[in-house]
């Protein structure tokens, strides 16, 4: 059997609540398939600062580098919204990003055949899309100093922050980008504001100097208000998409809704080496939180990215996914996938149907 220390952040909100779906998912499924995990519970965010008055803990970076990958909830919550910046639960996230340096965040918004009918978006728009955002993750206006508050020439109060890149670490971003683009349809279009912003200029500038290296990938460019707006009007247009930090934040979440819900959508966060960080691109949703409510299907499924691009098990990962479309056409829905017809479930419930579906598949192969 082989074996794999995994580092578990809980953190705030639904994150407790998904990640025990996620982590008996993974279980199983590792189980199935000959795999041991070793799971590390460690704090961070909100649970961390009330915990250790820090949001993340020097014992939860270092078990979190040690390991061979981290599965991370959701952070943030309203009673932590007012801390100081380097008290915030946002902070100990972004922290944890830089601490194992995953600079290549992938975010993939697929609408499945069994939700088209939960996207806002008309069933003509949104069948079979099938896109994935690359988001550049430790650079840009999140990091770019100068920053902090201060006050201007007429004395008064200013908060400022510094949109920078630079070549290297727009041209690593691009590399993990063109590569991306190849496995998938061979067309990536990269996303800026070259028209206005300094460094999104470099940005183009460098991705274009990339695609010299990458001859058979159809690279495009668009402005970001423009990408916003292509996402609603003709999402199918895209295969892969390339932006920074800022952009890819946004982006993304606005991706997530043609899919049915946020709830849906995982990611992966890659550096040059070291362990992956897997985190559903929702955030703690306190509006939710502790009710039951929320769909562990977007961390289930950053679960299967951990197997398949942090360790390296594509069977496993693809046991898992087969057990999602199996629970979805069997109807379970949570409520922010649900529509007429569906059986309406909790977030207890819907992983207790995806570990049986996880069963099933396996006595029908
Ligand atoms: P959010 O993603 O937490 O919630 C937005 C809306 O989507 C809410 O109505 C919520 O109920 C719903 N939602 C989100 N995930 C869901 C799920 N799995 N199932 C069903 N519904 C779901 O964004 P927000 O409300 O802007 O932020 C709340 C807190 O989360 C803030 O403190 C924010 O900083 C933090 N946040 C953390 C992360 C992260 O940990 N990576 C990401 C985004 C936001
Ligand atoms: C995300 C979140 C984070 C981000 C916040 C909570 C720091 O919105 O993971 O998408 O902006 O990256
Ligand atoms: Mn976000």
């Amino acid at each position: 059997t082989r074996s794999y220390a995994i580092t578990l952040l809980p953190g705030d909100g639904i994150g407790p609540e998904v990640i025990s779906v996620a982590k008996n998912v993974l279980l199983l499924a590792g189980a199935i398939e000959g795999i041991e995990f070793n799971f590390h519970e460690m704090p961070v965010g909100g649970a961390a600062l009330d915990l250790t008055g820090v949001p993340l803990p020097g014992e939860t970076l270092s078990a979190a580098q040690q390991s061979d990958a981290v599965l991370l909830g959701a952070i943030g919550g309203y009673k932590w919204d007012n801390n100081e910046k380097h008290l915030k639960p946002e902070t100990g996230l972004l922290q944890l990003r830089e601490g194992l340096k995953v600079f290549a965040n992938l975010r993939p918004a697929t609408v499945l055949p069994q939700l088209v009918d939960a996207s806002t978006l008309k069933k003509e728009v949104a069948e079979g899309v099938d896109l994935m955002v690359v988001r550049e993750l430790t650079g840009g206006i999140y990091f770019g100093k100068p920053r902090g508050f201060s006050t201007n020439q007429n004395g008064e109060e200013i908060g400022l922050n510094t949109e920078v890149y630079s070549i290297s670490e727009i041209d690593r971003i691009a590399r993990v980008a063109f590569e991306t683009a190849r496995k998938r349809r061979g067309k990536l279009c990269s996303v800026d504001k070259a028209n206005v912003l300094e460094a999104s200029m470099l940005w183009r500038k460098r991705v274009m100097a990339i695609a010299l290296e990458y001859p058979d990938v159809e690279l495009t460019h668009m402005y970001v208000d423009n990408a916003a707006m292509q996402l609603v009007r003709n999402p199918k247009q895209f295969d892969t998409i390339v932006t920074n930090n800022i952009f890819g934040d946004i982006l993304s979440d606005e991706a997530s809704m043609i899919t049915g819900s946020i709830g849906m959508l995982p990611s992966a966060s890659l550096g040059e080496k070291g362990p992956g960080l897997f985190e559903p691109i929702h955030g703690s949703a306190p509006d939710i939180a502790g009710q039951d409510k929320a769909n562990p299907l977007a961390t289930v499924l950053s679960a299967a990215m951990l197997l398949k691009y942090g360790l390296g098990e594509a069977d496993a990962a693809e046991r898992i996914e087969a057990a999602v479309l199996h629970t979805l056409d069997r109807g379970f829905r949570t409520g922010d996938i649900y529509s007429d017809g569906n059986k309406l479930v909790g977030c207890k419930e819907m992983g207790e149907e995806v570990l049986k579906a996880v069963d099933l598949n396996v006595a029908a192969t």
